[in-house]
């Protein structure tokens, strides 16, 4: 049973009764909670409460809202996870950030891998997520996963879009995964790696280009970000650095909304690179920046 979930950015836990006090700042936050049902909570001892409650749904069920960690201050951002609501016979995905970590594309991140623990670890077939109309941000993330609008209904007492999203009955591969697998052993894509392992990056941009004009979120800005580093390494090869620091940070941007491993190319260690070159290229008088990376790929696991 899965305990810890981890993306390059984050990681995620079930919830500890220690945790009160920090997850109180959200919870509390009428900002925050503006498009809950519950609204906020006025107390600490109603943050306890809540958190008891996700601690139990995690003994039953082996999933339950768990909380965020910034992978790198070890600090409680938010929380995000699976619910059983079994009123309406449905498992919720939710996702809430306190605000200073809006605006980052972590709710993306986060609830990215959710889906895929949901589908591939938990075997469920079918997520639904209730979000406020107004709530842009969330329909958005929800839209960016391939979540579909079923339905306006009222929930829970709140005017609520319904968002759902299947995985397919009977196959040892999730729906959502196979949406997440581009193939880098052939055609365009493997072209291009190809490309950019041998320092033709304006070429390895070219052929993922073609294949990022088809693509579908969450792919598409996946390799929106790849093409931007092959664009920032031919600018770098023409002495343009300003055009080079300002690709590598939008790619970055971009590649850290995604787990460690996505579509068979390790993320992490291509973010790390990207974030060593910037600090030398940013840095006066400019340090010499290490080596181009190389695209790792990674097995995807069946
Ligand atoms: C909703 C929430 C989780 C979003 O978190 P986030 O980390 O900012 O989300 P992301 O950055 O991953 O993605 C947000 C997307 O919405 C877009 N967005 C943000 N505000 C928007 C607005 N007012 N109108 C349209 N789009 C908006 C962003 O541009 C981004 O899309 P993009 O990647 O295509 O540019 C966060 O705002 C939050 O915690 N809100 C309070 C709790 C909540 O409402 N949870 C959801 C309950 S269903």
């Amino acid at each position: 049973m899965r305990t810890t979930i981890e993306t390059s950015r984050l990681i995620l836990r079930p919830f500890e009764t220690g945790d009160v006090e920090a997850a109180f700042t959200w919870f509390g936050n009428p900002n925050v909670m503006r498009f809950t049902p519950t609204g906020p909570d006025t107390s600490i001892e109603q943050t306890k409460t809540r958190l008891a409650k996700y601690q139990e749904h995690q003994t039953a069920h082996g999933f339950s809202k768990w909380i965020i960690l910034d992978r790198r201050l070890g600090r409680a951002i938010g929380d995000s996870g699976l619910l059983m609501l079994q009123e309406y016979r449905w498992i919720d995905l939710g996702f809430r950030l306190a605000q200073p970590y809006w605006g980052k594309g972590l709710a993306t991140e986060v609830a990215s891998v959710w889906v895929r623990a949901a589908f591939d670890d938990f075997h469920i077939d079918r997520l639904t997520a209730i979000v406020h109309p107004e709530n842009l941000a969330s329909i958005r993330v929800l839209e960016k996963l391939g979540f579909l609008t079923e339905r306006r209904d009222t929930i829970m007492g709140m005017n609520s879009i319904v968002f759902s999203l299947s995985a397919k009955d009977g196959e040892t591969d999730s729906s959502f995964r196979r949406r997440m697998s581009l193939d880098w052993t052939q055609g365009d894509l493997h072209e291009g790696l190809r490309c950019f392992h041998s320092g033709a990056f304006f070429e390895a941009h070219e052929h993922w280009e073609s294949v990022w004009l088809a693509a579908h979120e969450p792919e598409r800005m996946f390799l929106q970000g790849l093409i931007q580093v092959a664009a920032a390494f031919h600018h770098f090869q023409r002495g343009n650095c300003a055009g080079t620091i300002s690709l590598l940070r939008s790619a970055l941007g971009r590649l850290d909304r995604y787990p460690a491993a996505f579509t068979g190319i390790a993320v992490t260690p291509l973010c790390t690179v990207i974030r060593l070159w910037l600090e030398a290229l940013e840095t006066i008088p400019q340090a010499s920046p290490p080596p181009v990376p190389q695209l790792q790929l990674v097995a995807i696991e069946s």
